[in-house]
C-alpha cells in the first residue's frame, strides 16, 4: 500500500505545532522529508524565524537546501521540539527507530529536547515491537565478538551491509540488527544492551514519545503521553 498520503497527513499536522522562534530538532527518514518541505513552505511563507537542529547528515543536507537555518547541537541552548519518524510504535508510545541508521544521532536530539514528536502512518503502530530487526550500534573494533555474544544470548544478530560493505553510520560505526521478532520485555533487553561493552547505542526507543502522530488517509490520530 502507498501511504505517503498517510505520511504526508502527519508530517502537515506536525508542521502546526512549530512556532516562530522555535529551535526544532530534524529526524531522518522519508516521513520527515515531507516535514521539511512542509516546514520550508510555512517559514517561506509566514516569514518565521525557525532553527534547526539535525539528525543525520542526510538531513542537514536537505533542510540547507530547503532554505531551514541550520545549528549544531552545541551551540543551541536547547530545543524546543524535535519531529522525527519511527519504524514500530507499540501501545505505550515506545518504539523502534533505526531502519535509516540514524538513530544515534535521533536519540541524542531527542534526549536534548522539551517536546519529542513522532509522525508515523498508520502501518507502524503494532501491537508489540519487535516485528522489524532491532538495530544496535557497535563500535567495529571488535564488533565479531559482540556478533557472537548476541548468538549466544538468542539475538539472531546480522552485521548491516549495502553491497557486502558493512554500512557505516555517520558517527563512524557498523549497524548490527538483531531479528528478534518480538521483543516482549523492552526494558530488560534495553538494560542488557546499555550494559555491553563496544555497543553505543540501540534503536530501543522507551518513554521518549510526548506525541505520537498518525497519518490516516483523511487525516490524523494522535497518541499523547500522560507522563
Ligand atoms: C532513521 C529512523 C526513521 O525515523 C525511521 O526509519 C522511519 O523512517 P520512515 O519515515 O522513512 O519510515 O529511525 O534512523
Amino acid at each position: 500500500m502507498d501511504n505517503n498520503l498517510e505520511k504526508l497527513n502527519a508530517a502537515i499536522a506536525a508542521t502546526k505545532l512549530i512556532q516562530d522562534g522555535m529551535i526544532v530538532g530534524l529526524g531522518t527518514g522519508s516521513t520527515v522529508a515531507f516535514f521539511l518541505e512542509a516546514l520550508a513552505e510555512r517559514i517561506r511563507q509566514e516569514k518565521l524565524h525557525i532553527i534547526g537542529v539535525t539528525t543525520s547528515s542526510k538531513t542537514e543536507l536537505s533542510a540547507r537546501q530547503l532554505g531551514i537555518d541550520m545549528m549544531d547541537i552545541d551551540d543551541v541552548p536547547v530545543i524546543d521540539i524535535t519531529v522525527d519518524g519511527a519504524d514500530e510504535v507499540d501501545h505505550n508510545m515506545n518504539g523502534i527507530k533505526g531502519g535509516g541508521a540514524a538513530f544515534l544521532m535521533e536519540k541524542i536530539v531527542a534526549k536534548n529536547s522539551k517536546r519529542v514528536v513522532w509522525i508515523v502512518d498508520s502501518q507502524k503502530i503494532h501491537d508489540n515491537l519487535g516485528s522489524m530487526p532491532l538495530p544496535v550500534e557497535v563500535v567495529p573494533f571488535g564488533s565479531g565478538k559482540l556478533i557472537a555474544e548476541f548468538k549466544r544470548s538468542h539475538l539472531y544478530p546480522t552485521l548491516r551491509k549495502d553491497n557486502g560493505v558493512p554500512v557505516i553510520t555517520d558517527m563512524g560505526h557498523y549497524i548490527v540488527d538483531l531479528a528478534l521478532k518480538r521483543i516482549d520485555q523492552p526494558y530488560e533487553l534495553e538494560k542488557y544492551l546499555d550494559g555491553q561493552i563496544g555497543v553505543v547505542e540501540h534503536g530501543l526507543f522507551l518513554d521518549v514519545a510526548d506525541e505520537i502522530i498518525i497519518g490516516t488517509i483523511d487525516g490524523v490520530r494522535r497518541l499523547i503521553s500522560e507522563a
